[in-house]
């Protein structure tokens, strides 16, 4: 079974062979050669009734362009020097004709380096982070030049100076910052804007400029960065229009009107432009954010929301098909979300990713012990340890497969990928072992043949990982362990969740498994907090509050069955 052009199942197939392949292929860029090969070895299985003769699809993080773009250095130079140059362009380009060229160059140059810092400061210790440069610099050079023609416009024309003011479209680089990267960066855009706009404007408009302006992209950065649905970012454009106005009365700029003794409709002019100017800036970027999403490879909480409908067909499918599997998801999905707005992680971003990450048990539902009725006869009786592992560990790569067909968000893909990490399925390696003992002493005993021993590798028991790589996705997989778990508790207590809250998090935190993501002993603290608080408040019709001696006694018997091994893990069959 080769991972290149991977079988849907093969009982030939050997885990610790898969995973060796992979990154040997991988490294000597051999699978376009072996797939020729591959093909014949598959129709072949296929012939022989040992391959369903299908290809799974695969997904190589690193292997994307954008991930690729993203990490080169060379480009991240490339984007630093044409924002300084593209800065000096629009603030400097009436230089001869401006006593003050030589100050307004070297303020932009030092506002520009400013700048700079600040992006590569923000790519937390990354060497470099593209597509979140390409946004800040981009959407701050974009703003600019909305500032510059704006001022052209009006100089060529006969309008009045303050509609320089009254067309400035304030809100457009922090509304975007604010929803696609996060409140630091809308802030330092409505600053940075503001200090550098003023370059731009008549002496007389200067402070008022920058009054409005930074009042306008402060407010539109608070009211936006949390934002979780389209339409609240029309409310946002309303109340930025109102301010725009009040703003506008309060430094005298609509009463300054040489159309004041115009008709009555002709007055209006300047309010409604102040006003529609910021609401059109919100439904503007409304509009594009999907496509400034599908460009620079990220996900609004907007999108995100979107993408936790349940209405999805894959969720549809696994409602029907795999019902366990989908409750599990849910009830996995608000433990995640909780402990993920404890430590200021994406709530949103994980609600989505747990309503998807089991989808790969749609293949074969009736394998995972959530989905078998009681009185249903367990699959797995029928098979050997090693196939059962096998079975269990390969919705892992059908849930990427299915993730791939449907075209899910790539931070999707990532969280079926490590929601399990590199764990063990114990309750398979364990029958595995028991099962070799026991041919073990029919061989001491005369009775069996060395050779027919099974053979038993924990390296086949294992997910094939990778280890959770974010926050969010080691939420996921410390929620995934937990509502599995929870579920083999009887009689539930405070104690008895708190107990099992913290021994599947120690057990997860000794194994490893999350060594590659970013959480800190702190944000485990109240991650655990959080899942005891939300699994008590679902079990509460189930908890009986005994006294703290009596639970702490039945606690301990509890733990000594065993249980710092997840139920997920421990599938009976
Ligand atoms: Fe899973
Ligand atoms: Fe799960």
């Amino acid at each position: 079974m080769h991972l290149g052009s991977i079988e849907l199942f093969s009982p030939s197939a050997n885990v610790e062979e898969c995973h060796a392949w992979i990154p040997t292929l991988c490294r000597n860029n051999q699978l376009t050669t072996l797939g020729f090969w591959d093909n014949i070895k598959r129709w072949k299985l296929a012939q022989q009734g040992l391959s369903s003769g299908k290809k799974r699809r695969v997904y190589d993080a690193d292997e994307r362009i954008s991930a690729k773009l993203d990490g080169s250095i060379w480009l991240s130079w490339v984007i630093y020097m044409i924002f300084l140059f593209g800065m000096q362009l629009i603030t400097l380009a009436d230089w001869p004709s401006n006593s003050a060229g030589w100050k307004n160059f070297i303020a932009i140059t030092i506002f520009s380096i400013t700048a700079i810092f600040v992006t590569k400061a923000g790519n937390h210790g990354k060497k470099a982070c593209n597509a979140s440069s390409i946004l800040l610099l981009g959407g701050i050079l974009l703003q600019m030049l909305f500032l510059r023609l704006i001022c052209l416009r009006v100089d060529a024309s006969a309008w009045p100076q303050m509609y320089k003011l009254l067309l400035m479209p304030f809100t457009f680089a922090p509304i975007v910052h604010a929803v696609l990267l996060g409140r630091r960066e809308a802030t330092f855009s409505s600053v940075f804007v503001s200090i550098c706009g003023c370059l731009l404007m008549p002496t007389d408009y200067v402070v008022t400029f920058m009054v409005i302006s930074l009042v306008s992209g402060m407010t539109a950065t608070v009211l936006t960065y949390k934002i979780r649905r389209r339409a609240e970012l029309l409310r946002v454009g309303l109340i930025i229009g109102a301010l725009s106005i009040v703003l506008s009365l309060a430094f005298g700029i609509l009463l300054e009107s040489p159309l004041l003794g115009a008709s009555f409709w002709l007055r209006w002019v300047p309010v409604v432009c102040c006003f529609s100017i910021a609401y059109f800036t919100a439904l503007f970027v409304s509009g594009f954010l999907p496509l400034l999403e599908s460009a620079f490879s990220t996900t609004t909480n907007i999108s995100w929301l979107e993408l936790g409908d349940l209405n999805h067909p894959l969720l549809k499918r696994l409602q029907l098909n795999a019902p366990g599997t989908f409750h599990h998801s849910l009830v996995m999905a608000s433990l995640a979300e909780a402990a993920a707005e404890a430590i200021g992680a994406n709530a949103a971003m994980c609600r989505a990713c747990a309503y998807f990450h089991d989808v790969g048990k749609l293949s074969k539902p009736d394998y995972f012990i959530e989905n078998l009725s009681d009185d249903a006869e367990n699959p797995h009786n029928a098979l050997t340890p090693n196939m059962s592992a096998l079975v269990i560990i390969a919705h892992v790569k059908d849930g990427v497969d299915l993730a791939l067909k449907h075209k899910l968000n790539h931070r999707i893909i990532d969280a079926i990928l490590e929601h399990h990490g590199d764990t063990l399925v114990y309750y398979f390696y364990r029958k595995a072992q028991e099962q070799r003992l026991a041919e073990e002493e029919k061989v001491g005993k005369g009775l069996g043949n060395t050779e027919d021993l099974p053979y038993v590798d924990e390296k086949n028991f294992r997910y094939p990982g990778p280890r959770p790589r974010s926050k969010e996705t080691g939420i996921l997989s410390l929620a995934d362990a937990i509502e599995s778990a929870s579920r083999t508790i009887k009689k539930p207590t405070p104690v008895k969740i708190k107990n099992l809250v913290d021994e599947i998090v120690k057990a997860r935190w000794s194994d490893g498994q999350l060594d590659d993501c970013p959480l800190t002993m702190s944000d485990l603290n109240k991650i655990k907090d959080s899942f005891a608080y939300t699994l008590r408040s679902m079990l509460h019709n189930r908890i009986s509050y005994k006294t703290e001696d009596q639970s702490e006694k039945k606690s301990k018997s509890d733990s000594s069955l065993g249980r710092e091994i997840p139920a997920t893990d421990r599938i009976k069959p």
